[in-house]
């Protein structure tokens, strides 16, 4: 595989083999059971996808066992690596109710999921773990752009000039959305700081009403050392052509605050500046330690 460049589509970069589905995706037909997990990458996409599903299977392991993860939930997507399956051939092969995957900010969600008044969730990370993990991701995947030096990285990350676009847009869309529509939207620190709480929220939007003893597995099952383990929820699936794990598990961390092992004082200060300039219109904030 080789690494691809940027395109912009409606105002947003995306990997530059986007054009392909960009017309289908928009056109996406849902259905009023669909369920969205949306996300910026790398904010705990896959540990929301793990979790959604281990309380739609009320804690059964096994079944949440039956297949790698982006199989089990789908990645609406508009750039399809060869050779993995096509996201959008997934997701028109899933029995309802669906869950589906997506990285797009609320704006250029397809229309038809919220005429369908389908549920989404949203998870969000604070932006400079969120920064380290991408940068770690793009290294590995053989198919990101490029991500330049530590130094470099940063300034792309800040400018949005990263596929999916800026990290500030997209968790300010979401929270805009969320007062919109049916979204529940969730902090990856809240999760890490405490899962049972976390996951029982998630649950209950879910209609689910789930022991305590389901709930404890469920936390169990989901926590950083488990999923890291575990072939179907950790990626190792994926060949190394075109994850690298050698040059970083999908699975790196999963901590709060890992930030400051990456980031000098200087580059923090700059960081900080972009931070309170973009997020200055709004009422959202992140901890981004613990
Ligand atoms: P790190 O690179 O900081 O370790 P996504 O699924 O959106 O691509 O996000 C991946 C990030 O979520 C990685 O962060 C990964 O380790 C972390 N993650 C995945 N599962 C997790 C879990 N169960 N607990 C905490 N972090 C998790």
């Amino acid at each position: 595989v080789e690494r691809l460049k940027l395109v912009m589509l409606d105002g947003v970069p995306f990997l530059d083999l986007t054009q392909l589905n960009w017309e289908k995706v928009k056109n996406f037909h849902s259905l009023p059971d669909d369920l969205l997990i949306a996300s910026y990458p790398k904010a705990g996409t896959t540990w929301v996808q793990e979790i959604v599903d281990m309380v739609l299977n009320d804690g059964d392991v096994d079944k949440c066992k039956r297949a790698p993860v982006y199989d089990r939930i789908p990645f609406l997507e508009i750039v399809e690596p060869k050779p993995l399956p096509s996201g959008l051939d997934q997701i028109a092969n899933l029995t309802p109710p669906r869950v589906i995957k997506t990285h797009l900010p609320f704006q250029l969600v397809p229309n038809s999921f919220w005429e369908q008044n389908c549920k989404a969730i949203y998870i969000a990370r604070n932006g400079k773990d969120n920064l380290v993990s991408y940068y770690h991701f793009d290294l590995m995947n053989k198919e990101q752009p490029d991500p330049g030096t530590w130094e470099q990285y940063i300034l792309k990350f800040l400018e949005g000039n990263v596929a999916w676009g800026s990290w500030f847009d997209h968790v300010k869309s979401w929270w805009t959305g969320k007062d919109k529509h049916r979204i529940l939207f969730l902090f990856y620190e809240d999760i890490k700081e405490n899962p049972k709480r976390e996951i029982c929220k998630l649950s209950q939007f879910l209609g689910k009403d789930l022991s305590k003893d389901i709930l404890d597995r469920i936390v169990h099952y989901t926590s950083f050392e488990v999923m890291k383990k575990n072939p179907m929820a950790n990626y190792s699936t994926i060949p190394t052509f075109l994850f690298d794990n050698k040059v970083s598990p999908f699975m790196r961390k999963g901590q709060v605050g890992n930030w400051k092992e990456h980031f000098t004082i200087a580059q923090n200060e700059i960081f900080d500046e972009y931070y309170h300039r973009n997020l200055a219109d709004t009422s959202l904030t992140f901890r981004f330690q613990m």
